[in-house]
């Protein structure tokens, strides 16, 4: 039996992480810990495939007595560590928090594994994966190479700066006390459950309101695009196959820039949703993000060469599948909204760049 802790599984990507990691495994158990920020909702965790395998702890994973009562009780082995504050735009207005949950929250994570495993048996048959992004290498040039996992790291962003620190505290605990870790380094994630603060989300449920789709700057930055579900796969074969000490990039391989994905997902919208049609018309320039990164893009040779994992889903596909599920969940789209204070944000980040939000 298998006892995994999965931070942050009530956010987005967590949250198809733990329908993921139920749907797929007969023998195990997971437990979820999350603080429930406005990023959080137990409405991403409703309808789970084999609930009955399923705990949630709310809680703060800077609380280190909480951390260590929720290993010790659940005979946690294997923790899968989401939490984060991960969106740019609010390191930029507020780095706080970030500092607080991406560094301390992780090393305290680190601690408490480090110290209730000793415990307990010590670190055989246990795994500490840590979620990270591609932002910690910093911004790419048009004709730079892909980031390869010995790219050294360039962070310029709150955000990316404390990711980056959190990565290096997980290395640093592998070489010192031998803490069987693995990382993981993914490019930008699209899909259900995705909160819409980020672009697609944000430029779908815009568009079906008829408001502006904000395009920051000239719109020709580059993001290497990932359908959540294969981000979730790459995951879960690092847990079964990844070597101890590892980095392994993940990446989608899905290049256009913005302007183009705004203008794909307008594509589907018209098709799908034709009210408001063509909705492209919608598309307003905004000022830019201060430092934002010109270009990301991964190269994923190490994972698929050793783990044999590839992207499954093709940028259309993942798009198309993103926009039906964000049409037929308004019921989602009003609670969310209502939980975190949506409104609110919409104004601190766009009501000062204009563009009529
Ligand atoms: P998200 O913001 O949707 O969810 C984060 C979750 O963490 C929320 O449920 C929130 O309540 C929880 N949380 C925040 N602070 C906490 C704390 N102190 N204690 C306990 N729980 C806390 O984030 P996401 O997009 O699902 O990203 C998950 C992870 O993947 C992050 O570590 C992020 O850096 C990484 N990542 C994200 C992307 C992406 O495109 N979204 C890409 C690569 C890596
Ligand atoms: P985002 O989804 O915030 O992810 P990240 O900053 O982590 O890459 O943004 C993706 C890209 O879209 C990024 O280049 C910024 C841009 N963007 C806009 O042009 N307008 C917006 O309103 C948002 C939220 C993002």
């Amino acid at each position: 039996m298998q006892n995994i802790l999965v931070t942050g599984g009530a956010g987005f990507i967590g949250s198809n992480f733990v329908r993921h990691i139920l749907r797929a495994g007969a023998d195990l158990r997971v437990v979820t810990l999350d603080a429930l920020t406005y990023a959080g909702s137990l409405e991403n965790l409703k309808d789970l495939p084999h609930p009955e395998k399923h705990a949630f702890v709310q809680g703060d994973i800077c609380d280190r007595t909480l951390v260590e009562n929720t290993l010790d009780q659940h005979k946690i082995d294997t923790i899968v560590h989401f939490a984060a504050e991960s969106h740019v735009d609010r390191s930029i207005l507020g780095p706080g928090p970030f500092v607080q949950t991406n560094l301390v929250g992780t090393f305290t994570l680190l601690e408490s594994a480090r110290l209730v495993w000793g415990e307990s048996g010590g670190f055989d048959g246990r795994r500490f994966h840590h979620v990270s992004t591609d932002e910690v290498f910093g911004s790419l040039g048009p004709g730079d190479p892909a980031f390869r996992e010995v790219t050294p790291y360039d962070p310029r962003s709150p955000y990316s700066a404390s990711k980056a620190g959190s990565d290096h505290l997980v290395r640093a605990y592998f070489h010192t006390y031998a803490l069987p870790v693995t990382l993981t380094n993914c490019s930008n994630n699209y899909g259900p459950y995705q909160f819409p603060e980020k672009l697609i989300p944000l430029m779908i449920l815009n568009a079906i309101r008829g408001a502006p789709l904000p395009v920051y700057g000239d719109g020709l930055q580059v993001r290497d695009w990932l359908y959540v579900e294969d981000h979730c796969e790459a995951i879960h074969l690092v847990l079964e196959k990844g070597r101890p000490g590892e980095t392994y990039n993940i990446g989608g391989g899905n290049q256009p820039v913005n302007i183009e994905i705004v203008r794909l997902v307008c594509a589907i919208l018209d098709e799908l949703h034709p009210q408001g049609t063509p909705h492209e018309r919608l598309i307003t320039h905004v000022p830019d993000r201060p430092g934002h990164d010109r270009r990301y893009a991964m190269d994923i040779t190490k994972i698929q060469a050793e783990l044999g994992w590839s992207p499954r889903h093709t940028l259309g596909s993942g798009l198309r599948t993103t926009v039906e599920w964000y049409l037929s969940r308004p019921e989602w789209v009003t609670v969310i909204a209502q939980q975190s204070g949506y409104n609110e944000w919409l104004e601190k980040n766009y009501g000062k760049r204009g563009g009529g939000m």
